[in-house]
């Protein structure tokens, strides 16, 4: 007689409760996960229209400063969003053409039509606040980093601070400790890694003579003035 049911297959009741039983436990875990305030207060992050034009990529994996396209930030209060030009000179047709896929035909179409892409704007000051200085806080060494988070890690930027009121006046109480050295307010992850290590270079400057960065009590020389807290320097 043939073996219609081979040894191993005694073991079958059991690894279907098992894997059955797992499945649930994961759909349970994905069911608390995901319904829960945590995740859906992650941060505003509305869908684009360039299906996710990727800081990931570009200001990640490709390495690109963040003034290539913010070309403003240093030198207005406005960080502005690049024009549709500064796309297509890498992205027109016959270029990078082994990477382009439908996404980047609407980067195409837009420069033919000579339109803009209307990206959603995502942080965004109620209009009671006076313009908000980019410029002032980049040259007092306050990193992207500090207020928008590593964006070189986000294939979508989402915001990851409150823009609170209470945010703004922490910092502006005790700035000290998120200032970096004004050359790498745009190297965000030079900055991430400085910020998160302060603690032990700060150590390790104690304990051996000193390291190869610059401390934050170093660089707070840098700050001109003490930021504002009066509310006429950010109310009308
Ligand atoms: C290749 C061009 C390019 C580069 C380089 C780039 N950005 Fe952007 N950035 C954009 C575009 C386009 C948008 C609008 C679409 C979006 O929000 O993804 C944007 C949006 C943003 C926003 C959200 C703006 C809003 O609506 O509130 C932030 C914050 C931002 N960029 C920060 C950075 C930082 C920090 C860097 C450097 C690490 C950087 N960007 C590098 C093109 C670029
Ligand atoms: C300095 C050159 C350069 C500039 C400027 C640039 N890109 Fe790119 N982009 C690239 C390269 C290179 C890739 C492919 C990266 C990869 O996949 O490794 C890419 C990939 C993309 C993709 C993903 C394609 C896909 O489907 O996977 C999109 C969408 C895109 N870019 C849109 C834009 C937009 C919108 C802008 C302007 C805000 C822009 N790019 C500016 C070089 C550039
Ligand atoms: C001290 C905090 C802070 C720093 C540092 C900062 N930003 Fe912003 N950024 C903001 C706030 C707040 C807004 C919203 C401003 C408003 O609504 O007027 C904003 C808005 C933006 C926008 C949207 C502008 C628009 O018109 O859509 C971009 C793009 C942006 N920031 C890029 C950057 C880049 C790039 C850097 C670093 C070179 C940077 N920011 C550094 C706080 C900051
Ligand atoms: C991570 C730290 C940090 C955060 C967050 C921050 N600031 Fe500042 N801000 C500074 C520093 C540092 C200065 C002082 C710059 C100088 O004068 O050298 C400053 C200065 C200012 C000034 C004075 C500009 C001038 O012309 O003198 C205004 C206005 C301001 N900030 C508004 C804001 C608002 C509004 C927010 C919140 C949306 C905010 N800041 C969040 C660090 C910060
Ligand atoms: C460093 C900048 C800054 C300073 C200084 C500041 N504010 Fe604000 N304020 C803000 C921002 C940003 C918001 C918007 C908060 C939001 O979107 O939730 C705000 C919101 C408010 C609101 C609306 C209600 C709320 O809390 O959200 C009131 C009222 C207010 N501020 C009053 C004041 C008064 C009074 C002072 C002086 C004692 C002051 N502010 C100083 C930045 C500032």
């Amino acid at each position: 007689m043939s073996v219609l049911f081979p040894k191993w297959f005694n073991s079958f009741p059991t690894l279907a409760a098992v894997g059955g039983g797992g499945f649930l436990l994961t759909a349970i875990g994905a069911f608390w996960y995901w319904a829960t305030p945590a995740f859906w207060e992650v941060g505003y992050q509305p869908i684009q229209p360039v299906e996710a034009f990727s800081h990931q990529i570009h200001a990640g994996r490709l390495g690109m400063d963040c003034r290539y396209c913010h070309t403003k930030v240093e030198v207005s209060a406005e960080a502005n969003v690049p024009n549709v030009a500064t796309c297509y000179g890498c992205h027109a047709e016959k270029r990078l053409a082994a990477w382009s896929t439908q996404r980047v035909s609407l980067v195409r179409e837009a420069y033919a039509k000579d339109a803009s892409i209307e990206w959603r704007r995502i942080h965004k000051l109620p209009d009671y606040v006076r313009n908000f200085p980019h410029n002032v806080h980049l040259a007092a060494g306050v990193s992207c980093y500090s207020c928008h988070g590593q964006i070189t890690a986000m294939p979508v930027v989402h915001q990851v601070q409150s823009l609170s009121m209470s945010w703004c006046l922490d910092c502006h109480r005790n700035p000290e400790s998120r200032l970096v050295p004004k050359d790498r307010v745009t190297q965000l992850v030079w900055v991430q890694n400085f910020l998160e290590n302060r603690g032990v270079a700060a150590a390790g400057a104690m304990g051996s003579g000193g390291s190869q960065q610059p401390t934050p009590g170093d660089v707070v020389h840098s700050l001109k003035r003490q930021p504002p807290q009066g509310c006429g320097a950010c109310h009308y």
